[in-house]
């Protein structure tokens, strides 16, 4: 278990090449988006949607959108991360509907605590809020990267987009949410050749630092 979790993490690389012809099994797909929503967010509010996006032709599109990169057409499945764009009442509303569904707590003490959320981040400006529910979708997105690889389903992050265009084709309502980041999941093509490549990263002295 212990060992398995570096070669897990080991095995997994940014495809640039999937292979077309294999498909994710809906199964599979199901537990890495179940382990997406089980990513913790910051009060819980899970600020940000999740676009399943189906269909060659609009695919085919995004990938123009997308500077041209294959993951986007070629992986078994696509999904677009949009945040929100500010903390809006919405996002609010959601959890404590959940909260109080889930949980059955003391009606007043809720509205209190819910209170005092909104008041905490609604106070800041649109700018930081935005960034701040971009922040919780990339931990998100993270938990998929990582659930893909447990599965041994191939997967890269895409960044490299237009969020614009991106929008625009996903008929994604901007005053609302923003698109930032896309997974694509998959199986690696033979011949991409990043599999072979050495991981470049810090050394644990560069990255991690001691303060007694
Ligand atoms: C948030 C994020 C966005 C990324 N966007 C792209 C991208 O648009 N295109 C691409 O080819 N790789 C993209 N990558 C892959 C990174 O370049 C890659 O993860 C990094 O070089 C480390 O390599 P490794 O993932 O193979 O270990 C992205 C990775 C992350 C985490």
């Amino acid at each position: 278990m212990k060992s398995e979790i570096l070669v897990s993490r080991e095995w997994r690389y940014a495809v640039k090449k999937y292979d077309k012809s294999k498909n994710i099994e809906v199964e599979d797909l199901e537990l890495i988006l179940k382990a997406i929503n089980l990513a913790p967010t910051s009060y819980g509010l899970q600020p940000f949607k999740i676009i399943h996006v189906k269909g060659d032709k609009v695919r085919a599109e995004l990938k123009t959108a997308a500077y041209n990169q294959g993951q986007i057409t070629d992986a078994s499945d696509l999904l677009v991360f949009a945040h929100a764009t500010v903390v809006h009442p919405m996002i609010i509303d959601r959890y404590f509907n959940n909260l109080i569904i889930k949980r059955k707590p003391n009606l007043k003490e809720v509205e209190s605590y819910k209170n005092r959320v909104t008041e905490a981040l609604t106070k800041w400006p649109e700018a930081q809020q935005a960034a701040w529910c971009d922040k919780q979708m990339y931990i998100a997105m993270s938990y998929g990267l990582q659930a893909a690889s447990d599965l041994r389903i191939d997967s890269s992050a895409i960044e490299g987009f237009d969020q614009h265009r991106f929008a625009e084709i996903l008929k994604i309502n901007t005053t609302l949410w923003k698109p930032t980041v896309s997974l694509t999941l998959g199986y690696r093509s033979k011949n991409d050749s990043s599999q072979h490549l050495t991981k470049v990263r810090l050394s644990e002295n560069e990255l991690i630092y001691t303060f007694e």
